[in-house]
C-alpha cells in the first residue's frame, strides 16, 4: 500500500502487554526527562529495544530491515555503512509543537518507528507524513546544501511550516501515514524526506530505531545536533 513511499508496514510484530509494559514505565519515569518529550532518554529507550528484542517475531523483523537496507547501501553507496544505531523514544503533545512540521532527512539509512501510544484522533494527531520526493543525490554537497535549506525552513513559526505542510498534503507530495500500536513501520528516512504533524489533544508515544549512519554530514552532524539541542532547550524553557 506504502510501497511507493518507500514504507514498509509489519503488522501485529508487538504484543499488547509489551506495550502497556513500556508505556507503563514511561508514565512513571517522564516527570524527570527534559526535555519533556523523551528524547534525550537513552537509556530508556535502548531498555525499550531490548524488551522489544525478547520477541521472536520482533527480531526477525529487525533482522530483515537491516539486511535490506545493507543491501541497498552496498548497491546505491556502493559501500558498508556502519550500524550505529540511536534509539529515540518520542512522546509529544500539544506542548511539544515546535516539533511538528519540521520536514527533514534522516542521517541514517534506515528507521523503524515502533508506535506506542495514538494521540486523540482529528486534523492533528501527530502523523507521520512521507514525502514522495526523495533525495535527489548522494553527493556531500548536496547533502549540506540540503541540510543547510531545510534548517532554514525548520525556523520558520510553526503557523508558516503548518501551512506548508497543508499544502503539500492538498498537492498530494506527502502522504499521512496512520501508526498504529502493534505495527512496526520501516523506511529509509535518509533518502525519504518526512515529518510529523502535531498533536492537539492526547499524547503520542513511538519508539525510534535509527540504523546505519550515512556519513554524508561532513562531521557537520555533530555540530547540527548540538543546534537542534540548543533550540531545543530555548523552546523547552517558553
Ligand atoms: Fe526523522
Amino acid at each position: 500500500m506504502y510501497q511507493d513511499l518507500g514504507l514498509t508496514v509489519f503488522e501485529e510484530v508487538v504484543s499488547s502487554q509489551l506495550i502497556q509494559r513500556i508505556n507503563a514505565s514511561i508514565d512513571v519515569a517522564r516527570a524527570q526527562w527534559r526535555p519533556a518529550d523523551g528524547r534525550r532518554e537513552v537509556a530508556a529507550a535502548a531498555s525499550f529495544a531490548e524488551w522489544l528484542r525478547q520477541s521472536d517475531t520482533f527480531r526477525a523483523v529487525e533482522a530483515y530491515a537491516c539486511s535490506t537496507t545493507r543491501a541497498w547501501a552496498d548497491a546505491t553507496l556502493g559501500r558498508c555503512l556502519p550500524e550505529n544505531v540511536i534509539n529515540v523514544l518520542r512522546c509529544v503533545n500539544h506542548e511539544t509543537s515546535q516539533q511538528a512540521h519540521l520536514r527533514h532527512f534522516d542521517s541514517h539509512a534506515l528507521t523503524l518507528l515502533i508506535p506506542l501510544q495514538g494521540a486523540e484522533t482529528g486534523e492533528r494527531n501527530g502523523d507521520l507524513l512521507l514525502y514522495k520526493k526523495q533525495r535527489q543525490s548522494l553527493s556531500l554537497l548536496h547533502n549540506i546544501s540540503d541540510k543547510a535549506c531545510l534548517l532554514f525552513q525548520q525556523n520558520f513559526p510553526l503557523s508558516i511550516r503548518r501551512a506548508l505542510t497543508h499544502h503539500d498534503i492538498r498537492r498530494q507530495h506527502c502522504a499521512r501515514i496512520a501508526c498504529e500500536p502493534g505495527n512496526v513501520y520501516m523506511f529509509n528516512g535518509f533518502t525519504t524526506l518526512h515529518a510529523n504533524l502535531e498533536v492537539a489533544a492526547g499524547e503520542r508515544r513511538s519508539l525510534v530505531m535509527h540504523f546505519y549512519d550515512a556519513g554524508l554530514t561532513a562531521g557537520l552532524g555533530h555540530p547540527l545536533r548540538l543546534l537542534r539541542e540548543l533550540r531545543d532547550h530555548i523552546t523547552d524553557k517558553l
